[in-house]
Order: structure tokens, then C-alpha cells, then sequence
């Protein structure tokens, strides 16, 4: 049996939710909480089906779930359309002229569409799908920069039933194909291009290349978002707003089954293939419907603004599905956080007034290592709420959210999930939950999450180990798409029945859960093993710092020796004494074993195109000198150059 993981880190800060806040919310006692979730735990078939019933379905279910582990059904036998649960249902109530999207390009534009205006876009749109031939369960691949066409494609391929796969617009030609491949889809909807730091993506070039490679593909829709020529295949391709005006703006919509696929999203994996996650119609909008409420608690009244992009899990779940089954008004911005600079997410939120932010670790650190001046420069009086999601966020990027955005006063929800969850496991419920900053809190309703050690047995408080849902959930993935076997062995084989989400925490004595990084990045220090997000939670602490990664590097004496990768804010520079400095910073405030035997000043880190750091490369770097492994998924291969000059420089 290998050793738990440790923890050193301590956290004493708590932060309770505002009487005021919590008076008007959902939730606004523990005392209430623990109640509800100890019902929705044991009477899982009572709780969702309550907060189903709040949806619009054509056929009601004659059971709330069929459970062959690890296969479910939800909703078993009931009927629902999940684009008129998003759309028509408001545009047919007192939401009918309520903005659902206020949009914004990233050279300025601006648009606001109400739910009115959605349901005729999306009904337009699956007429124009369906006079293509698309019908029910056929795949959709959809390469979209973030504009309201994205979404509006989304929900007219639900409309009709046809799955959709979105691949994220900063992805390559290459990665198209690969998922084309695997999914089988025969129609592509895109765009010439979209704007990025002042540029054009050319998405329409980059689906030229993929379609040399791959020639299943029959219609290809593009939509004019930039305007530069783009080339045009005779028969293939065919313009979006030529399209839509010769179809009808109304569109009988079908009831599909509860367990109808709904969309296919692929997720990189660290090794290998990237895995297509299955995702269906009824339990994952009933998930995504109740987190989104329950979460940022939402109210008629409120703007959102989930900065995140349709390409991810958190775009689908919290940009599409569920604000608008909600009816919530919402903003969407086409662009870069730093164009043309990094003040530009605060102009934004005053602008338009937004009340509930969501956005990612990444953003935050950025944010942070640019200076404190870009949002002081702007009125941030209308936040209400903040939420945090993607990766561990570090206790002083969690402070300076709270102080320099939040102005001390918003709760902030930092919320564990993961594309295979579909929606929101852990997270504080801001009218209740007592924050403190770097855990994720506790668990949503129905999710009965827990950290097992090797043998499956429950860790004691504070005791590192893996982090296991032990029941199922509604939005929880169905397969992956066309490998049940490979579904099956990478999240259901450490422990029978249970799922292993692959990261590694510890629940402390009051029940809140830690994200200590992913089990495949855990150190072994002298037969200690260390989290990750600890060691870089330590070094982000420090004043000069605004980003830190750390990994192991084979060593004969230690097992491994810590090596450590930071980015310094833009008012520091690299120095010998901020290296001894940092070190003993560490030593200090985790231990001894922490302390970092090599560190180095990186201009950048390896990063996702989502934003995770890439431990992985960074391993590979110090172990071996250079990196030979996959880097399809790396968001900037310069870095990986700038890394090795760092190295030698800093050595
Ligand atoms: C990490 C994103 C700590 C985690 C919704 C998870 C987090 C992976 C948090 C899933 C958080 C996500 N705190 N870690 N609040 N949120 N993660 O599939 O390692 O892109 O397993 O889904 O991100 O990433 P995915």
C-alpha cells in the first residue's frame, strides 16, 4: 500500500456569508443545508425528481433511475425537448423580451438577444440543419468562436435530437480529424474566423485542412463573423445567413427520451486519445438546471457572465444548458481577458452591469501578475457573487479575487466538477456555506462524495487520498462514446461501483473537501507524498510570485526532488536572493520536505488551452532534458523553448 497523501498547508481564514446575502437566498443556513442534503443523499429518487418537475417534459418518467453500475438512466421513460426548456419556455412566459444574451465581440460590437429572438434563431437554424439532411442521434461538429451562433447551433441540434460535438476554436486542423473520426459526424458548422488579440482565427482554413484528411463530411454551414474571404466549396459549403432566410422561423419541435444523446464532448486525457464524453438529454439538464440555480443562486434580475468558452465542459453546462433552462440573462464575450488589455473583463462587467462572475484559476493569475491598478480603474459595484472553477485555486489568487474584484463583499463559489460530472459536485452554496480560501467546500445535493485510500477505505479528516462519488448522479457521463470498456476502466475499476474522478484530496474536520492536484501529479519526497497544489499554493503566497507549478524529478537520495516552476508579477524580476528567498519560503510555511530543491524563473507556464498548467511536460522536462510526449493539447509551444533557456539561465 503506498503512503496517504500529506498535507502541511493550514488555512484559518474563514469567511461567512453576508446576513444580508444570505436573507435573500435559496439556501441561507447550514442548518438548512444539511438538511436538504442529507434527504437528497438518502432519498436520491425524492430530491431530483422534485427538481426535474421544474422542467417542461412531454412524458412524465415511470422511474427516477435504472442503476447498473456504472450505467445509468435517468428519468426512465419520459420524454423532453431540451432546446424548448432552454428557449421556448421563456419565450412563451413573462421572459418572452428578457435579454438572454448580451454579447460582446472582441472589437466592440455589441448584441442583445432576447428569448423571443433566441427561440426564431434556433428554430431558423434547425430548419436549415434538418433541410440538410440531419436527423436524430446523426452527429453535428460545431467550430464556432464564442458568439451567440455557438450556442444558437447547440440548441438547434438538440431541437432536433442530432448530437453535437463542439471542438474548441483554438484547436487545430489536426484535432478536427481526430475527432471527426471518432465521432462519425457528417455536417460542420463554423465560422470564416473570430477575433482573438486583434487577430482573425481562421477557423474556415483550418476546416479546409481537416476535410483534406477526412471525407465523410457532406455540408459544411459557415457563418460570416469576420468577413475576410474565405474560400467556398461548390455543393459542400453553404453560408449561414443565406440559410436561414429561406426557412421558416417556426419549427415543430420532437420529444426525445430522457437517455437520448445529447452531446459528445471530447476531454484530452493525459496519455493517448482524447476520450469523447457521452452526455444525455434529461438527467444533465435536470443537473445542470438545479446546480446552476441552487450555485449562483440566480435571481430575474441578475447579469452572468461565465467567462469560459463554448468549447468546454463549463461553456456547455454554464453558458448554454443551464442559465438558459434558468431563463438567466447572461453575457458573452467573443474575445481575449487582455485585449486591448488586461483591464478589458472589467470594462465589461461595468458596462453592462454584470452581477455574477464565473471564471477560471488561469484568468485570475493573470489578472494578478498584470498589477492591481486594471480593475481598481473601474466600477465593479454590481458583483454580487464569484465563482472559480477549472483547477485548485491558491489561497492569495482566492484573496485577491475577493478583495480586488469582490471588494470584500461577494461570496466567491469555487467549484469542483469535471467534464465527466456534467455539473457542479463540490462547492460552497453562497448564502450558507462558510468559506475558507482554497477549498471547494462541500458536496451539492445528491452527490455523495468521499476520499478513499488504496484499499477503498474512507480516509480519516485530513488524511490524503482519492476523491470517489459513491453514488450516481443525473448529469453524470453515460459512456464514452463508442468505448464502454475504456469508460469503465479508466473511472469505475479502483473501487467497485464507485467512480474515482482521478484527483487527489483531504476532508477536513468540518467536512470541507481539498483539491490537492491530480493523483498522477502527487510527489514522493522521502516516502512523503505531496500534492501539488500545496507546494505552488506556498510559493503563490509569496509578494513577487503570480504563478508557480511544481514537479518531481527522479532523485537517488529523496525518491524525488521538488522542482519548482514560477512566474513572477510584472513588478519583480528574477534575482538569486528571490530564489534563496523563495526557497526558504516554503521551507517555512509547508516543512522541510517541501522545500524546493530546484527552482526556476519562467517567463510562461505550460499551459492547456483551457488554461490547466501542464505538469506533465514539465516532469518530462527535468527528468529527461526535453520533452518527446504528446503536446497537441499545449495552448503555446513557445514556451516550452523558453522554459529550457530559463533552466540554464537559472542554474
Ligand atoms: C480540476 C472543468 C480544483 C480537477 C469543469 C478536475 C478543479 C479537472 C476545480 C476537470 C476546482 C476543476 N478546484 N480543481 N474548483 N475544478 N478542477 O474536465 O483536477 O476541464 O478533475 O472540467 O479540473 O477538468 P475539466
Amino acid at each position: 500500500m503506498s503512503p496517504k497523501i500529506e498535507s502541511h498547508l493550514q488555512e484559518e481564514r474563514v469567511f461567512s456569508p453576508d446576513p444580508e446575502f444570505s436573507a435573500q437566498a435559496r439556501i441561507s443556513s447550514l442548518a438548512q443545508y444539511k438538511k436538504l442534503y442529507r434527504q437528497s443523499i438518502q432519498q436520491p429518487d425524492v430530491f431530483w425528481s422534485k427538481e426535474a418537475s421544474e422542467l417542461a417534459w412531454r412524458k412524465p418518467w415511470s422511474q427516477v433511475l435504472d442503476w447498473k453500475a456504472p450505467f445509468a438512466k435517468w428519468f426512465v421513460g419520459a420524454k423532453l425537448n431540451v432546446a424548448e426548456n432552454c428557449v421556448d419556455r421563456h419565450a412563451r412566459s413573462h421572459r418572452r423580451n428578457k435579454a438572454a444574451i448580451i454579447f460582446e465581440g472582441e472589437p466592440g460590437d455589441q448584441r442583445v438577444i432576447t428569448y423571443a429572438q433566441l427561440e426564431r434563431e434556433v428554430n431558423r437554424f434547425a430548419n436549415v440543419l434538418e433541410k440538410q439532411g440531419v436527423k436524430a442521434k446523426d452527429r453535428v461538429l460545431i467550430y464556432m468562436p464564442m458568439i451567440p451562433e455557438a450556442a444558437i447551433a447547440m440548441l438547434a441540434c438538440a431541437r432536433i435530437g442530432a448530437v453535437h460535438s463542439v471542438v474548441f476554436g483554438g484547436f487545430s486542423a489536426d484535432s478536427i480529424v481526430d475527432r471527426l473520426e471518432d465521432s462519425g459526424a457528417s455536417l460542420i458548422v463554423t465560422a470564416d474566423g473570430g477575433w482573438r488579440r486583434g487577430k482573425i482565427v481562421p477557423l474556415k482554413e483550418n476546416v479546409d485542412a481537416a476535410l483534406e484528411k477526412y471525407s465523410h463530411v457532406r455540408k459544411v454551414i459557415v457563418f460570416r463573423r469576420c468577413g475576410q474571404p474565405v474560400s467556398m466549396t461548390p455543393d459542400r459549403d453553404l453560408w449561414w445567413h443565406e440559410e436561414v432566410e429561406q426557412v421558416k422561423s417556426s419549427h415543430k419541435a420532437k420529444a426525445f427520451d430522457s437517455e437520448h444523446p445529447l452531446f459528445i464532448l471530447y476531454t484530452s486525457g493525459s496519455t493517448g486519445k482524447p476520450k469523447g464524453i457521452l452526455h444525455t438529454s434529461g438527467g444533465y439538464l435536470t443537473g445542470t438546471y438545479t446546480t446552476f440555480k441552487y450555485i449562483f443562486d440566480i435571481r430575474e434580475e441578475d447579469v452572468y457572465w461565465c467567462t469560459a468558452d463554448v468549447g468546454w465542459i463549463t461553456g456547455h453546462s454554464y453558458i448554454v444548458y443551464g442559465p438558459l433552462a434558468n431563463g438567466a440573462t447572461q453575457v458573452m464575450y467573443e474575445g481575449a481577458p487582455n485585449h486591448p488589455d488586461f483591464g478589458r473583463f472589467w470594462k465589461i462587467i461595468e458596462q453592462h452591469g454584470v452581477s455574477i462572475f464565473y471564471t477560471a484559476p488561469t484568468a485570475i493569475r493573470a489578472f494578478i501578475k498584470a498589477g492591481d491598478h486594471y480593475p481598481a480603474n473601474h466600477d465593479l459595484s454590481s458583483l454580487r457573487l464569484l465563482g472559480s472553477v477549472g483547477e485548485p485555486i491558491n489561497p492569495e489568487a482566492w484573496m485577491w479575487y475577493h478583495k480586488h474584484i469582490g471588494g470584500k463583499r461577494c461570496p466567491i463559489v469555487d467549484t469542483w466538477w469535471q467534464t465527466e460530472t456534467g455539473a457542479i459536485m463540490l462547492t460552497p452554496l453562497p448564502g450558507c456555506t462558510p468559506t475558507k480560501p482554497g477549498t471547494v467546500t462541500l458536496p451539492f445535493f445528491g452527490v455523495d462524495a468521499a476520499i478513499f485510500d488504496e484499499n477503498g477505505k474512507e480516509c480519516a479528516p485530513n488524511e490524503g487520498g482519492k476523491l470517489v462519488i459513491r453514488q450516481p448522479w443525473p448529469s453524470m457521463a453515460r459512456s464514452i462514446y463508442g468505448d464502454k470498456a475504456r469508460y469503465q476502466k479508466t473511472y469505475w475499476s479502483d473501487y467497485k461501483g464507485i467512480y474515482t474522478a482521478g484527483d487527489g484530496a483531504r476532508r477536513d474536520q468540518d467536512g470541507n473537501f481539498w483539491i490537492v492536484g491530480r493523483i498522477d501529479d502527487v510527489l514522493n519526497v522521502s516516502g512523503h507524498r505531496l500534492g501539488t497544489a500545496e507546494v505552488e499554493s506556498s510559493l503563490v503566497a509569496h509578494p513577487a510570485v503570480a504563478e508557480a507549478a511544481v514537479v518531481g524529478r527522479p532523485d537517488d537520495l529523496k525518491g524525488q526532488a521538488v522542482v519548482c516552476f514560477v512566474t513572477l508579477k510584472e513588478s519583480h524580476q528574477p534575482s538569486d536572493d528571490l530564489l534563496q528567498a523563495l526557497r526558504q519560503h516554503v521551507g517555512k510555511s509547508i516543512g522541510a520536505i517541501a522545500k524546493p530543491d530546484d527552482l526556476y524563473f519562467a517567463p510562461a507556464l505550460p499551459k492547456t488551452r483551457s488554461g490547466k498548467i501542464m505538469r506533465r511536460l514539465l516532469k518530462e522536462l527535468v527528468t529527461h532534458g526535453k520533452i518527446t510526449g504528446n503536446v497537441t493539447t499545449l495552448d503555446d509551444v513557445n514556451v516550452i523553448a523558453n522554459l529550457a533557456a530559463c533552466m540554464k539561465s537559472t542554474t
